[in-house]
């Protein structure tokens, strides 16, 4: 029997790009069967679209706009296009900073997925690592869910759960959810290169 392509995987991020490198690590090492088409940042200078380009993957700045939390419907569009462009099977949001919207949803449909440094349905939205901690939580972690209209909102594909342990700062906690989150992630992109959707 033959092997499946490869999954080809879109990832938009916009800060340090840490997740993005958990995936391309997982895919050298052949851990998981896929390959990065594409990288895009609503930031030029996001530390991702550097680290992108140093390992030979093509990447796209998207034109920021005039809004911070979330892109115009013409230039989210052309954001769609270019995915559409380069064939994605799976967009993933590795700490991407925007809302999305119509025109990517509806180019995507259920093949937009996110990770999110709570346990959600807990503490959507910004920081939720210090959310968690000023709410005084015993236990945090990070969830990969599909991407819906509602923030933070799609329905939940997986979760690891990291206890909040007494002294901690919201960098230490932070600190130890994203330790997770680089094994999740790729964990979750590895099912849907196996073909099983979540
Ligand atoms: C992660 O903590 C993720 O949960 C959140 O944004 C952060 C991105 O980090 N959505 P990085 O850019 O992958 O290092």
């Amino acid at each position: 029997m033959r092997n499946p392509p490869p999954l080809k995987l879109g990832i938009l991020g916009s800060g340090r790009g840490s997740n993005f490198i958990a995936i391309s690590d997982a895919i050298r090492a052949r851990q998981l069967h896929a390959t990065v088409s594409l990288v895009i940042s609503d930031l030029a200078d996001a530390p991702i679209l550097s680290l992108a380009r140093a390992r030979g993957y093509r990447t796209w700045a998207c034109p920021a706009g005039r809004f911070k939390t979330k892109l115009e419907p013409d230039l989210e569009a052309q954001l769609a296009a270019q995915l559409r462009a380069a064939d994605i099977d799976l967009v993933i949001l590795a700490g991407y900073m925007r809302v999305v919207k119509t025109p990517l949803l509806a180019a995507f449909p259920r093949r937009i997925i996110n990770i999110h440094p709570s346990l959600l349905p807990a503490f959507p939205g910004l920081q939720a690592w210090a959310q968690a901690l000023a709410a005084g939580a015993t236990v945090s972690g990070c969830t990969v869910h599909y991407v819906n209209e509602i923030l933070d909102g799609g329905d939940i594909i997986a979760q690891a759960r990291v206890p909040v342990l007494p002294g901690d700062t919201p960098e230490t906690l932070h600190t130890r959810i994203q330790a997770e989150e680089h094994w999740l992630l790729p964990a979750v992109v590895g099912r849907f290169a196996a073909g099983k959707s979540a």
